[in-house]
C-alpha cells in the first residue's frame, strides 16, 4: 500500500511536507524486500554512486537481501563507494560489537565490493574531534549520498543525533542518552559495556544525501514515526529534520504504521 502522505494525521496541507512517500509494508520481510528493491535501483542507475548505510537491527534483512541480489549478478557493488552514518567511541573495529564489524558480516564481507571504498567513522582514531572533522570533509567531497538508509530510534533520533534543545548539523563526537544505551544493552554483556560516546553525522550530512530511505519495524516505533510524519519540525524529534528534505521515502510495517 502507497500513502501519499498520511493525511489522517495532519489534513493541513501548509502544516506537513507534502513530498515524504510512506510505503507500508505487511511484515518485516517485505519492508526488507521493499528497501532492497529502493537501494538496488540507485545502484543500478549510478554504478559508481555512493550508498549511505545504517546499522540497527531494522536494516539487516535489507543487506540479507542485497547480498542475495550480488550473488545472482542482479546488482554490482564493484564501483560503489559507502559512508556509514555512525560509530561508537571509542572503540576498536575489531571489537565484534563495532559498526565497522557489523557493516563486513552484514555485507561488505558476501558482495563484490572494493572494502578501500567503504567508509565508517574511525572509532580508533586518537582525536575524536579530528576524526569527525575529517569525517564530515570526506562525505562532502563526495558530494554527499546518492541514497541513505536511516532507521529511526524510538525516541526519535537519528543516528546517534539525539532530542536535545540543539541539535549538530555536522558529523561530530557525541555522549548517548540512557534510552539509547539502554536500547543498544541487548548487544552488550550490560548495560555498563556500551560505550558512552560515539562519532556521528549530523542531520545536516544526513540531509546532504539526494535521497534517503527511513525503514522502521514494529510498534515499539510507532510514536516516533507518527511524530515524524506531523510534517513539523522539532530537536526533540530528530527524524522530524527529514521533513526539511524533499526526496524521503519512509518504509515501515502495519505494527509500526498503525500502533
Ligand atoms: P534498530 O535501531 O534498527 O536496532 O531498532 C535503529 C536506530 O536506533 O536508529
Amino acid at each position: 500500500m502507497r500513502f501519499p502522505l498520511a493525511e489522517a494525521i495532519n489534513p493541513n496541507p501548509f502544516e506537513r511536507n507534502n513530498t515524504m512517500e510512506v510505503i507500508v509494508c505487511k511484515n518485516y520481510d517485505e519492508v526488507s524486500a521493499k528497501s532492497a528493491e529502493i537501494v538496488a535501483a540507485v545502484i543500478k542507475a549510478k554504478p559508481n554512486g555512493v550508498l549511505g548505510l545504517a546499522t540497527g537491527s531494522t536494516p539487516e534483512g535489507m543487506y540479507a537481501k542485497l547480498v542475495e541480489m550480488n550473488k545472482k549478478g542482479e546488482i554490482d557493488f564493484s564501483g560503489i563507494t559507502t559512508v556509514n552514518l555512525d560509530e561508537y567511541y571509542p572503540i576498536s573495529p575489531e571489537n565484534d560489537q563495532s559498526y565497522r564489524y557489523f557493516m563486513n558480516k552484514n555485507l561488505f564481507d558476501h558482495v563484490n565490493i572494493d572494502k578501500a571504498k567503504t567508509n565508517v567513522p574511525n572509532g580508533a582514531a586518537p582525536d575524536g574531534d579530528a576524526e569527525a572533522a575529517r569525517y564530515e570533509a570526506y562525505v562532502r567531497s563526495l558530494g554527499g549520498a546518492d541514497i541513505q538508509v536511516l532507521g529511526i530510534g524510538r525516541n526519535g533520533h537519528i543516528a546517534f543525533n539525539e532530542p536535545d534543545t540543539e541539535l549538530v548539523p555536522v558529523t561530530h563526537v557525541t555522549s548517548l542518552t540512557e534510552d539509547t544505551i539502554d536500547a543498544n544493552a541487548r548487544f552488550f554483556a550490560s548495560a555498563a559495556d556500551v560505550p558512552t560516546h560515539a562519532l556521528t553525522m549530523g542531520m545536516g550530512t544526513i540531509l546532504s544525501a539526494k535521497k534517503i530511505i527511513i525503514l522502521a519495524n514494529g510498534k515499539n516505533k510507532h510514536d516516533a514515526v507518527m511524530q515524524m510524519l506531523k510534517g513539523t519540525v522539532t530537536t526533540s524529534c530528530p527524524a522530524s529534520f527529514l521533513n526539511l528534505h524533499d526526496d524521503v521515502i519512509l518504509v515501515c510495517d502495519e505494527a509500526c504504521y498503525n500502533g
